[in-house]
């Protein structure tokens, strides 16, 4: 994009498109991922949220699963398209003209390894990273612990979109 040096600042003269990502596992889809991708959704023109594929990491839910789930909760939300990618994230906001990754903090522990992520992306390809706070009332809330709790027969009905529930139990029972 065409930028202007004013002084010792540069100013984009052309408005951007303004397109992020909110990239993630979404093993399954949390109450706390619905808030930050509303709250995301709220601040940029179109907002993809991208099931990012780990062959390594052993999920509860396919890849398909987990975007259908996605598009279930997310239907209200005009702007925000659901999509996955195999690979680096940066290879993906380069391929799809993503100018963000907006990222979701719980508390500072997750803070070091967000910003760790956010420098390597920067120095790859000059993606930017915008950190939003979680609300207080999720902060607790990861789709590991609600795997784990409901795994032992806790209730974690409040804590994921009530379709995603019903798929969770049902998943965890064939399991069982
Ligand atoms: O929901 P998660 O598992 O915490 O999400 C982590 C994720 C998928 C956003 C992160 O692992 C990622 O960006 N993976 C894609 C591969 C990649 O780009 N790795 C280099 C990161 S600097």
């Amino acid at each position: 994009m065409p930028r202007q040096p004013v002084g010792e600042r540069l100013v984009c003269y052309l408005p951007a498109m303004r397109r992020a990502v909110c990239p993630g596992s979404y093993d399954p889809v949390t109450n706390g991922h619905l808030d930050i991708i509303g709250r995301a959704a709220g601040v940029v023109d179109e907002l993809v949220v991208a099931v990012l594929v780990n062959k390594n990491k052993k999920t509860l839910f396919s890849v398909e699963e987990r975007v259908e789930m996605l598009r279930e909760v997310t239907s209200d939300l005009p702007t925000v398209r659901v999509d996955t990618w195999h690979g680096l994230l940066v290879d993906y906001c380069v391929a799809n003209g993503v100018k963000a990754i907006i990222k979701g903090l719980r508390a500072v522990s997750d803070f070091d390894y967000e910003l760790q992520m956010a420098q390597m992306n920067y120095q790859l390809t000059a993606v930017e990273t915008l950190f939003m706070p979680t609300n207080p009332l999720h902060s607790f809330l990861s789709s590991s612990l609600v795997k784990e709790v409901a795994t032992y027969g806790g209730d974690v009905a409040h804590l994921v979109p009530e379709s995603v529930h019903t798929r969770l139990v049902r998943r965890l029972t064939e399991r069982a």
